[in-house]
């Protein structure tokens, strides 16, 4: 096993899921905000209050009744307001991160702590000093900072009174926000991710089963449009303000495979490709919309508003580099499915030659290997894994310790995949596992849907002491880091 000397080995979290301190230092909310907890049968929920004044809740994504506005009701428990409490912990966390050996740590700006409503011309000063001091924190022991700039925590304000991102004017209050990033932190941050996961509204718009509507799709592409352009702005502004900043695009990495050989599925699965990963990866990459685009827009009958200057902007804006996030595996067919798996973010075809998590997620290492190859082709920039890790229940023994063997073996498994993946060419620069210490999941609000290294005493309720201790794969981990991925 050989990695690159300077292989950027760490770990990811993002600032809704670990941060908690919803409502200190001046922060405004975020949707995370007031969406319930859930669970892989009970979906999460956003509440608000109607136009009559009575509380209530929808699921999400769908549109507020007309009227309503969100709020924090009581009677129910939001886990992203304490998360695990990385604002009162973060030397503490990162001393953890620096104990196994972390070269790099991932994590994200809370768009509301440094714009609360996200329209201010001046940022939240105390904000501003909190990431100061976790990368100085993060400095002192040589771990060297990946800033996600936007990790679907768009302030609620702008959710609500502004259109979200369809409305265009968001594209300069994140320009705003990100230019902040890139001046505040300058010297102490290098690596930069401009949206997290940016494929998902389209990606995700026809599984479990909901039809999307021609509606549904013209609203995700504007988004998406939006979205790319913020982004490409960003890069520019961040490479003006110094050039050695490398800006990443964050795309969510499944592999797809046809589930059987009928022509149908082959290219059903090639068109998946194109719809679900090409899509934003072409745009943020290359700089332009693939060929494929138009069919896209056509099968649902999208116009999109897209200007000249936007055009040149895409061009002039391309990422350095490519990262994604890596958990599964998934099978396109145009066949009636009579075995279907059904986890949180994935629905589909069950695929006999694998085995799936607790919460029906693929285990698929060798996907890994082929996104990482079929990607490199067709960038050939330098990749980075930003997030793959397992969510599952974690027994707490007597004596406090935790053994997390399928924990390793999953980890062990992708990284030999990794390993192959680089000695066939590709010029990977980073891996950082999901949720290297315990946090809120994203998609149930769970926190028993363990990830971490580091397990943290907190439960679905709300009730813990917020402790820390390491789990076997803790120390797993600070050996494979130490011999650079040898000692496996
Ligand atoms: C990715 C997200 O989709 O998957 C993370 O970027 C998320 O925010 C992770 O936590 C794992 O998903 P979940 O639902 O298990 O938290």
């Amino acid at each position: 096993m050989s990695f690159p000397s300077g292989f950027l080995w760490g770990g990811a979290t993002a600032a809704n899921q670990v941060e908690g301190g919803w409502n200190e230092g001046g922060r405004g909310p975020a949707l995370t905000d007031v969406t319930t907890g859930g669970s892989v049968k009970e979906p999460r929920y956003e509440t608000y209050i109607d136009k009559d004044g009575k509380p209530g809740k929808k699921l999400q994504k769908q549109p507020l009744p007309d009227g309503a506005h969100y709020a924090v009701l009581d009677g129910y428990h939001y886990p992203n307001h304490e998360a695990v409490d990385f604002y009162h912990h973060y030397k503490e966390d990162i001393a953890l991160f620096a104990e196994m050996g972390f070269k790099t740590y991932r994590m994200s700006i809370s768009w509301s702590r440094l714009y609360p409503k996200g329209i201010e011309k001046e940022p939240n000063k105390e904000g501003v000093e909190f990431y100061r001091n976790v990368f100085m924190e993060l400095k002192k022991y040589n771990i060297e900072p990946l800033v996600t700039i936007w990790h679907f925590d768009t302030p609620l304000y702008l959710e609500e009174h502004e259109g979200g991102w369809l409305n265009r004017d968001l594209i300069e209050y994140y320009v705003r926000f990100a230019t902040t990033c890139f001046t505040e932190y300058n010297g102490l941050v290098k690596y930069w991710l401009t949206f997290n996961e940016i494929n998902n509204t389209v990606m995700f718009l026809d599984m479990f089963g909901n039809k999307a509507t021609d509606e549904d799709y013209q609203n995700a592409y504007q988004i998406l449009h939006h979205q790319f352009v913020a982004s490409a702005k960003a890069v520019q502004i961040g490479h003006a303000i110094n050039p050695d900043y490398m800006i990443g695009c964050m795309i969510c990495g499944i592999t797809r495979y046809p589930a059987t050989c009928d022509p149908n599925d082959i290219l059903a699965n090639r068109y998946g490709w194109e719809k679900g990963i090409f899509y934003c990866g072409d745009v943020q990459a290359k700089g332009y919309y693939g060929t494929y685009a138009k069919r896209l827009w056509d099968e649902h009958n999208v116009h999109l508003n897209i200007t000249e200057e936007d055009l040149v902007d895409l061009e002039r804006g391309t990422v350095d580099m490519y990262t994604f996030s890596y958990y599964m595996s998934s099978l396109e067919t145009t066949h009636e499915v009579k075995d279907k798996v059904s986890g949180n973010f994935v629905a589909g075809a069950r695929n006999e030659y694998l085995t799936y998590s607790d919460w029906g997620w693929a285990l698929d290492p060798k996907g890994l290997r082929y996104y990482l190859e079929v990607i490199y082709d067709r960038y050939e920039l330098p990749l980075m894994v930003v997030e793959n890790g397992l969510g599952a229940y974690d027994k707490v023994e007597e004596d406090g310790s935790i053994h997390d063997e399928y924990r390793i073996d999953y980890y062990r498994q992708h990284i030999i995949e990794m390993n192959k993946a680089i000695e066939h060419g590709v010029d990977l620069i980073g891996y950082t596992t999901w949720g290297c210490i315990d946090l809120v999941s994203a998609g149930t609000g769970e926190m028993r849907k363990r990830y971490g290294f580091i397990y943290v005493d907190m439960d679905d309720e709300g009730k813990g002491s917020m402790a820390r201790s390491r789990k076997d794969s803790f120390y797993w981990y600070k050996k494979v880091i130490a011999s650079n991925g040898a000692d496996l």
